[in-house]
């Protein structure tokens, strides 16, 4: 007689035992479209190092799934982000679009995701129409929306009691609306931006502008750069002596992921964001011991994000058992999931974008340490955004 066992194996084999889903699927194909080379880079890996970490710690799966990675480098090219998302929703046939760090890059990515239904989860890029104008119901974003820290920063330059304030930025999205978050919290908070300076991303020949600032002597100055830039910009504003005598107020992005290069010149620098790098809570202290023990190197606000945004997927897949194809349910239960992230927990507006507290914080040596709450459950305004 067959033992119990070989009897099984038999009927397996001929398909007559069926298996659970998630053990029939395959493993789901993860794109990750991010900046792997340019000024940009560093956060693209954080970002990586984030999401698989939070994959690690789930055993290497989601929603019973192994996750199988196709990495595209969109050298935060706009001009080539649209072929990029395309052979990574055509030709590689994934199953989900993680990406990207610079929001005109992330505004092509939206399209075509909003056109192939592919879910997309943005882990940074701000570009508000992604959870504004251009929302949908399977596009999502784990980081933010370039209103939120531009706004508290306008905040908190009011309350500080400064009334003329000039900004500097790179003129694309991200600067120019977080820009424009800034002026609608700082003239509703009774001061007044009295000029706007930019210069085209990814350029770092700011000089000219120093010399505009120091010239014009504003109250406070707001900045907008991250990555490489930010380190240029951050020790150019202090050799060209306008730390002694301009405030700076940024958006976190300044110093987040770029202290350690900028040295003493970032030193008691203010700046807004959702995450800063002391928040002495059970959750951020086991992840940032978690990151730090598997890489070798602190977290910062891109890591959060990365990881943030497999959490997300995560809640989405154990709704639908690892079944990607059940858009529907999927995308429900991404939208009303609440993330437990070392950032405090949020919840996602009904445009899809975290709504959470965003914290001012100050450089002291080498990490972004919390002052206190800017704006308390900033939620974005989602305009335009119909779902
Ligand atoms: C952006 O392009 O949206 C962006 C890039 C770096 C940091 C923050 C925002």
């Amino acid at each position: 007689m067959k033992s119990p066992l070989l009897f099984a194996a038999a009927l397996l084999a001929a398909g007559s035992i069926p298996l659970p889903a998630a053990a029939q699927q395959a493993p789901l194909k993860v794109g990750l479209m991010l900046p792997y080379s340019g000024t940009y880079a560093a956060l693209g890996d954080m970002i990586e190092k984030g999401f698989k970490l939070y994959v690690q710690e789930q055993g290497g799966k989601l929603g019973g799934r192994e996750l199988q990675y196709v990495k595209v480098d969109d050298e935060s090219d706009p001009s080539k982000a649209t072929d990029n998302v395309n052979k990574l929703i055509r030709r590689d046939r994934v199953d989900v679009l993680i990406g990207t760090v610079h929001s005109g890059v992330a505004l092509a990515m939206a399209r075509a995701a909003k056109e192939s239904k592919t879910l997309l989860i943005v882990p940074n890029a701000g570009a508000d129409a992604i959870t504004g104008a251009q929302c949908a119901p399977n596009i999502f974003r784990s980081s933010f929306s370039n209103w939120q820290p531009g706004y508290a920063a306008g905040v908190v330059a009011a309350k500080k009691g400064y009334r003329r304030a000039m900004t500097i930025t790179w003129n694309y999205a991200a600067g120019q609306e977080t820009v424009k978050g800034f002026t609608e919290g700082f003239e509703k908070t009774g001061g007044k931006v009295v000029k706007d300076l930019g210069v085209p991303f990814p350029n770092v020949e700011f000089q000219a502008l120093l010399t505009e600032i120091a010239a014009q002597k504003p109250d406070v100055v707001f900045a907008f750069f991250a990555g490489g830039g930010a380190v240029k910009f951050v020790k150019d504003y202090d050799a060209a002596g306008l730390k002694k005598t301009v405030p700076l107020v940024a958006s976190g992005f300044l110093t987040d992921g770029t202290i350690e290069a900028q040295g003493a010149s970032a030193e008691g620098i203010l700046s807004t964001l959702h995450y800063a790098d002391n928040l002495e809570t059970p959750r951020n202290n086991a992840f940032r011991k978690s990151f730090a023990l598997t890489y070798k190197q602190n977290a910062d606000v891109y890591a959060v994000q990365g990881y943030d945004a497999a959490q997300m997927l995560g809640a989405g897949l154990a709704a639908v058992k690892g079944d990607i194809s059940q858009h529907d349910k999927l995308d429900a239960a991404i939208a009303r999931a609440k993330i437990d992230s070392p950032r405090g927990r949020f919840a996602l507006s009904p445009q899809h974008n975290p709504i959470q507290d965003i914290y001012l914080r100050e450089v002291k040596g080498k990490y972004n340490e919390l002052v206190d709450i800017a704006v308390r459950a900033l939620a974005d305004p989602g305009r335009g955004c119909k779902l």
